[in-house]
């Protein structure tokens, strides 16, 4: 037989049973840490002075207990007074030869879904991204409210002063674009997948990376006018690119030139670990006259927080590469000082699908 109170506390999400007049009698360990309160301290306070629902739950809560049917309430958002709402899933019924006692059930959906997310995906550095995720979301905002701080500050302070609050403020401003990439990377969404013109997508990227942040490079183009169009989310791709010229860019040290190449490949085929094979003819090269990939980094560039820079984050070619693996295709990169290489390659559109705007 198993032990109740054991039964209880092994309980993964936050469970909390109440009288018949809706105060509480017991709550376990994962509701005390929910409810940021002890389950000593919470015996016979009313449940709904502790835990807030935004949805009519009170109505359907009594017609669950008069009718004795189990209550499933998806999505609803549960405030505890101590933390911002969460969204929830709550799962309400009676207990079983009870003097009309409920168990409230509190799945948020968040830990749900990150929970569910970081037991599908295998390796370490995933599940990193996952964590990173998580605590992105959790750092952002308290660095507001040392970034207002400081800025509060700020308005009386000595010329010497300032400079140590603007230095606050500035350095949390990094922070926080660190952790929106990180939420990028996590927020990223599988591609819609339309027919695109890659010239279109390299164009775009062409420009506004000599218009910001490659300023300082020569691009060169040399395109297949004949390429077909690929399968893919132009958005992302676009992403991809500018990441990959990104990086050219600041490999460079003063000047640099970078060369854009798209040509046809019929013979290109992924084989996968299954034994089937995806056609990938559509090729897109970046070559940059920089330094090369750092030595020590060179195989793992591609996972998330390598980085040879000072201020790098290592995420563009980890965000690249789940993009291109998103899309079915594949990329290399093939490195020597003076000439480093970032080879794309893509499935092609079937031939009856046209771009969105052509259509
Ligand atoms: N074109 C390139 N030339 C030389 N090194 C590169 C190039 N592209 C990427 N790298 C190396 O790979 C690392 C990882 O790149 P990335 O994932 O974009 O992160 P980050 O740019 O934030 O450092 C870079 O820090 C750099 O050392
Ligand atoms: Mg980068």
């Amino acid at each position: 037989m198993i032990d109740n109170a054991a039964l209880w506390s092994s309980l993964p999400v936050p469970a909390v049973l109440v009288d018949a007049d809706d105060n509480i009698l017991e709550i376990n360990g994962v509701a005390e840490s929910f409810l940021n309160a002890s389950a000593k301290s919470l015996r016979g306070v009313p449940v709904w002075d502790r835990i807030a629902v935004d949805a009519p739950l009170e109505d359907a809560f009594s017609r669950a207990r008069n009718l004795g049917t189990p209550l499933f309430v998806n999505d609803v958002d549960v405030g505890t007074g101590n933390a911002p709402p969460l969204q929830c899933n709550v799962q309400v019924s009676q207990l079983v030869d009870g003097d009309g006692e409920m168990i409230i059930l509190i799945s948020p959906r968040e830990l749900a879904s990150r929970a569910g997310k970081s037991d599908s995906v295998k390796s370490a550095a995933k599940s990193a991204i996952g964590m990173a995720e998580m605590l992105a979301h959790e750092i952002k905002n308290p660095l507001a409210g040392i970034t207002g701080a400081a800025q509060l500050l700020s308005m009386n302070l000595s010329q010497a002063d300032l400079e140590l609050t603007d230095l606050i403020v500035e350095e949390s401003r990094r922070i926080v674009k660190l952790l929106e990439q990180v939420e990028q990377f996590g927020n990223l969404q599988p591609p819609a997948k339309h027919a695109v013109n890659i010239h279109d997508v390299l164009d775009r990227a062409r420009r506004s990376a000599l218009l910001g942040f490659g300023g300082h490079m020569t691009i060169v183009e040399d395109y297949d006018p004949s390429l077909p169009y690929a399968l893919g989310d132009a958005d992302q791709l676009l992403q991809v690119v500018l990441n990959l010229l990104k990086n050219a860019a600041e490999a460079a040290d003063k000047k640099g030139t970078i060369r854009i190449r798209s040509y046809f490949e019929h013979s290109f085929k992924l084989r996968r670990s299954d034994g089937t094979g995806q056609s990938l003819p559509l090729q897109i090269e970046i070559t940059d006259d920089g330094p090369g990939l750092p030595q020590d980094i060179k195989g793992d560039i591609f996972d998330p927080f390598v980085s040879g820079k000072e201020n790098g984050t290592g995420l563009g070619l980890a965000l690249v590469s789940k993009i291109i693996s998103d899309h079915g295709g594949w990329i290399s990169v093939d490195s020597i000082p003076g000439r480093t290489v970032f080879r794309i390659s893509l499935p092609r559109a079937p031939k009856d699908l046209v771009p969105p705007e052509e259509s």
